[in-house]
């Protein structure tokens, strides 16, 4: 994968592909902007190169329809503003209008176009909407390692058809701490992984067990844990189906030599509410009518023990409900285990960057990805469409993963 450094851009038209696909609030006013300023020096750069900018992301998932609130105009607005020049909003990705917009557009002039998705072709990964975007610029960089993981016309198609491409250096940075972390860590190396659900995270939690020297289960998915364990949960959230997978990664794990830490104690409640009755007790004496809904401060001492002597930690996934006050504890324990740790700290997924990021302690870790999908198919040790198309590999897109052995039963 050639990065933007390597190559000519001076003067050139540059299509670059970000992920700006931010959180709005109900007046569409952005309420965190992070992804945008993550693609600031890769824009920066160009620019100061000389070069013509052209940016594309999507917005939400509009499914090929044009949806008002989906526009990137809020975009457009902010990076005005960040980059203290004007960026224009053209009303479409593809089209006549976007390509004169595109031909008299200057050097160091920033043209936005809007929402990839409102075109049915972006999410088909349409050849024909790649060959359209290609022939907007001379060189097409993608940045935009959010959505790396998709398969789509702004990230493979394209990629077919420019004369020259290359990675940005969001996407740089993202796989050089992934590759610090995973591919060439320094041990012991601990896994941190919460969240709701196995499902979700079985390629990620099978793939991690043959790197780690220790994993850390947190989230409800500990519950699913717990009961392959035998232990009752009351009416705690869990996947039934997951259970003998759930046994079959910890038995993975003791083959491994891989240690795991399951909760010793929880915070449970009587309803799974924010004002309901709460009590702390041990895993295996979890009351018939209460709810698992958070981990407990023995297990956050257990875990704080845990990361003690690590010297790089992966951390996906909350320990808890912790949208809610009463069962953010364990979250935010995690989130100051990890901050004040020496070791090289890497966090990933939508709800770990918010509860880093809420605590105020995001400049005390030393990577926070921008990807949530795209940070778990890391994870899972899949090749990402996106790098496999920079580096012209199309056809390792649908390569299956690794092969699993711990399956749900049919
Ligand atoms: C994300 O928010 O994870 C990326 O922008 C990808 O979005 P998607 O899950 O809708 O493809």
């Amino acid at each position: 994968m050639r990065h933007i450094n390597e190559i000519e851009v001076y003067g050139k038209s540059l299509l670059i592909r970000a992920d700006f696909n931010v959180p709005l609030d109900s007046n569409l006013n952005i309420t965190d902007d992070t992804r945008i300023r993550s693609v600031l020096p890769t824009i920066n750069y160009a620019l100061d190169e000389q070069a013509k900018v052209v940016l594309c992301s999507h917005m939400g998932r509009p499914k090929g329809q044009r949806v008002p609130s989906l526009s990137l105009a809020p975009v457009a607005k902010r990076l005005s503003r960040l980059l203290r020049k004007d960026v224009r909003l053209a009303p479409d990705s593809t089209g006549q209008e976007v390509e004169r917009m595109v031909q008299n557009l200057d050097q160091g002039e920033v043209l936005l176009l809007e929402n990839l998705r409102f075109n049915p072709g972006e999410t088909k990964n349409d050849e024909e909407m790649g060959r359209r975007l290609a022939a907007l610029a001379d060189v097409y960089i993608n940045d935009a390692f959010a959505v790396a993981h998709r398969a789509h016309a702004s990230v493979v198609a394209v990629a077919r058809y420019v004369p020259e491409k290359a990675a940005g250096f969001l996407m740089i940075n993202e796989f050089s701490y992934f590759h610090k972390a995973l591919e060439e860590p320094a041990r012991p190396l601990v896994a941190v992984i919460g969240g709701a659900k196995i499902t979700s995270k079985l390629g990620a939690l099978e793939n991690l067990l043959q790197r780690v020297d220790k994993m850390i289960i947190g989230g409800a998915m500990a519950n699913t844990f717990l009961k392959s364990l035998g232990h009752e949960i009351g009416q705690s959230l869990y996947e039934p189906a997951m259970v003998g997978v759930a046994g079959c990664l910890l038995e993975l794990a003791k083959e491994l030599g891989v240690k795991m830490f399951i909760p010793c104690d929880c915070v449970v409640a009587e309803r799974p509410e924010p004002q309901a009755a709460t009590k702390v007790v041990t895993g295996t004496e979890v009351p018939p009518e209460w709810y698992i809904m958070d981990i407990g401060p023995a297990t956050s001492l257990l875990y704080a023990e845990a990361l003690a002597n690590a010297k790089t930690i992966v951390w996906n996934g909350p320990m808890g409900a912790f949208e809610m006050d009463a069962f953010s504890r364990g979250t935010y324990a995690m989130v100051r285990h990890v901050a004040e740790s020496y070791a090289l700290t890497i966090v990933g997924g939508g709800d770990t960057d918010v509860a880093v990021h809420k605590a105020g302690e995001s400049a005390k870790v030393s990577y926070i990805s921008t990807g949530g999908g795209a940070f778990i198919a890391l994870l899972e040790g899949r090749d990402l469409p996106a790098v496999c198309a920079l580096e012209d590999r199309f056809e390792d897109i649908d390569k299956e993963g690794p092969p699993s052995r711990c399956q749900p039963e049919k």
